[in-house]
């Protein structure tokens, strides 16, 4: 049993996969099963906080007592996450955002040509949320923390993702086959912009959780 160290803490967590419309019925998307920002979302609410979960295309009943908010896209995202940010102690970003989306959308479904070869599809950069909630911060103390899927040199690529992002945090998760995404659970190293490095062994995406939020609460003091 956890003691209740986030009584009186607001924290947003965001979770799930942006899916990036082309036309009416066609998205580019990912993987993300949104299960462990649910573990996140479960754990603090468990340890006393108030929780804004912002989830994108997510198929996970409500955990109890969280504030649930879905979204679709990445600026849909980015919307609820800035707005939530406003009064948060701490906003971590679970969810798998894209980089980038189509340039253009469709008002019509993208038809299938016989004597024409398809068009390229053209992309955008999105907006990078973890690193603009970390370089201005609208809450002196807030505690941002970030996650990272890498498939090599995870710690060099890691670190250099901490110190790019401004984050506070960085959980560091190794992706490969059967890895990681959609699995009941998880393993990684959690970097510290104060330079410290906690490994969390392979288990259940809860007992990541519990890592994250004892660093954060280490953090909030
Ligand atoms: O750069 P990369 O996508 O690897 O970074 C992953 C981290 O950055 C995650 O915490 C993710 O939620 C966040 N992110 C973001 N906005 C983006 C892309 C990623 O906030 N456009």
């Amino acid at each position: 049993v956890t003691a209740p160290d986030l009584t009186g803490r607001h924290v947003v967590v965001s979770a799930g996969g942006t899916r990036e419309p082309l036309d009416p019925v066609r998205f580019l998307g990912n993987r993300s099963s949104g299960k462990q920002g649910y573990a996140l979302a479960r754990t603090a609410a468990a340890r006393g906080a108030r929780v804004t979960l912002v989830a994108a295309n997510t198929a996970l009943p409500d955990p109890a007592g969280v504030d649930v908010v879905p979204v679709g896209t990445a600026a849909e995202l980015r919307e609820a996450v800035l707005g939530a940010a406003a009064d948060a102690d701490a906003v971590v970003m679970a969810a798998a955002v894209a980089d980038f989306r189509p340039a253009a959308y469709a008002t019509g479904k993208i038809k299938k040509r016989d004597d024409q070869e398809p068009e390229p599809i053209v992309l955008v950069r999105n907006p990078d949320i973890l690193a603009e909630i970390s370089g201005d911060r609208v809450r002196p103390g807030q505690v941002i923390v970030g996650f990272a899927a890498e498939t090599d040199d995870v710690l060099a690529n890691g670190r250099a993702k901490l110190k790019r992002k401004g984050c506070d945090l960085l959980v560091v998760n190794e992706v490969g086959e059967r890895k990681t995404f959609g699995s009941e659970e998880n393993e990684a190293v959690v970097l510290g912009a104060d330079g410290s490095e906690t490994p969390v062994a392979h288990g259940p995406k809860e007992a990541l959780a519990e890592t994250v939020w004892d660093l954060v609460a280490e953090r909030l003091g």
